[in-house]
């Protein structure tokens, strides 16, 4: 397994493009199963998960041409059936069950398993099928789903999912009637895939709030979209640029996807100017420890609770984040308390004295969002830190350590 190594105490300058969405470009991939006729979607991420639904959806008889620029046709379908070996290595495989219910009348989905942070479970997006009736069984770790015709109906989701209003809102699209999603969340990758639906065919109205509605359609076709840009990549480059005490234009992003993540930093004495379709980070002269808590967008991404956690730890004084979204996403505290940061967990807060310093060590990486947060912590680190099980970075970041050393890091991949 590969590693990386990293000696910190690097200054960080210079510029780096974001590249597409990854929680953008997966729920679009499955939406190709409702069309006809080939969807080319540009600026694809080149990662371990747009990988695994490249494989799944190929399974399931898509065409799929190319890379970055990909091409999908799903015109002759010949699966139903999401298998376990693939599911299990990406959760967001449930991102098909949807899909395949409205377009084909039937869907059999390995039940994704949890992950290391939560249970992650999937009750809503069942409950959202049943709703537009769908008749669902479990049997042997496998969602059995059918329905001759979804109808629309009213969805009230208890808990805000990302995933699970993408799931629905893309069955709703070819269910008969009007379908209404309330509670539905807000982020962008979900204003996203509404409106690539919309230029299929579909009629929805009012993504980017609470209240979805949905007409549907007998049919839609296949369009041309360029991904938008990773919000949590860009996120992840703008602590980088604190926590190094550097400066880094980070271009290709949307400001307007990082308000919460922007107000903070500005709170912790950072200086981040919007700039020619990106934004341009500055370090502060001192950094204060601020209080974070992570909720649904708007509100902070829990996707950047790791990696801000890492800025905090060197941060004047005391700070209190609290992760309000997954019941286990505090598994980069141990690695960090290894290199030295003062973190005491107290339910779902974390309580983080900074002031100190951080000091190389070897680390292991555990998720996608963690693994973000040890390399940062190298960076800023004294000495050489070694984060393993590297895997879990490529699946959400796209030749990280190429990005990092062009700013000045001194960082290699080791191959294990
Ligand atoms: C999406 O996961 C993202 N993944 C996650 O990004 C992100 O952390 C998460 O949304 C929150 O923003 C993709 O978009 C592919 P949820 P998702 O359903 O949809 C509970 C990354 O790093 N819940 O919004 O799986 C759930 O347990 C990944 O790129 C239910 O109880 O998250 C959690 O507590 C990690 N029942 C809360 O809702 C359900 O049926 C929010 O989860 C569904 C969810």
């Amino acid at each position: 397994m590969d590693k990386m190594v990293i000696r910190g105490g690097r200054r960080l300058e210079g510029e780096v493009l974001v590249n597409g969405a990854k929680n953008a470009a997966l729920p679009l991939m499955t939406s190709s199963i409702l069309t006809r006729g080939w969807n080319n979607f540009r600026g694809i991420p080149q990662l371990g998960d747009i990988a695994t639904m490249k494989l799944l959806l190929g399974h399931l008889g898509l065409e799929i041409e190319g890379g970055e620029d990909l091409r999908i046709r799903a015109d002759n379908l010949t699966c139903s059936e999401a298998p376990y070996n693939l599911v299990k290595t990406m959760r967001a495989s449930i991102l098909v069950l949807g899909p395949l219910l409205a377009r084909l009348g039937r869907a059999r989905v390995s039940l994704p398993g949890g992950c290391a942070i939560g249970a992650r479970p999937i009750d809503l997006h069942l409950r959202g099928l049943e709703a537009l009736g769908a008749r669902i069984n479990l049997n042997h770790g496998y969602i059995e789903a059918e329905a001759k015709k979804l109808r629309g109906s009213k969805i009230y989701f208890d808990t805000t999912t990302v995933t699970g209003t993408e799931n629905i809102l893309m069955a709703a699209c070819l269910a008969e009637g009007t379908t209404v999603l309330e509670n539905a969340a807000c982020e962008p990758e979900v204003v996203e895939l509404a409106r690539v639906l919309n230029k299929m065919g579909a009629r929805i109205e009012g993504a980017g709030t609470d209240v979805i509605t949905v007409e549907g359609v007998d049919g839609l076709e296949g369009v041309e979209h360029r991904i938008m840009p990773d919000r949590i990549e860009a996120g992840t480059f703008m602590i980088a640029a604190a926590i190094t005490g550097g400066e880094i234009k980070i271009n290709n992003c949307r400001v307007e996807h990082l308000d919460a993540l922007i107000s903070k930093l500005i709170e912790a004495g950072v200086t981040a100017v919007p700039e020619d379709k990106g934004i341009r980070v500055t370090a502060g002269d001192e950094l204060k420890g601020v209080d974070v808590k992570t909720l649904p967008y708007p509100g902070f991404p829990t996707d950047m609770q790791a990696q801000i956690m890492t800025l905090m730890c060197l941060a004047e004084g005391q700070s209190v984040i609290t992760e309000s979204i997954f019941e286990n996403r505090f598994i980069h505290v141990s690695e960090l308390k290894r290199m030295g940061a003062d973190i005491q967990i107290q339910g779902n807060s974390a309580i983080i004295r900074g002031g100190g310093k951080l000091s190389g060590a070897p680390v292991m990486a555990t998720d996608l969002r963690a693994s973000a947060s040890l390399v940062l912590a190298g960076l800023a680190a004294e000495g050489l830190t070694e984060v393993s099980r590297i895997y879990h970075l490529d699946r959400g970041y796209e030749r990280i350590e190429e990005k990092l050393s062009s700013l000045g890091a001194d960082i290699r991949r080791v191959k294990g």
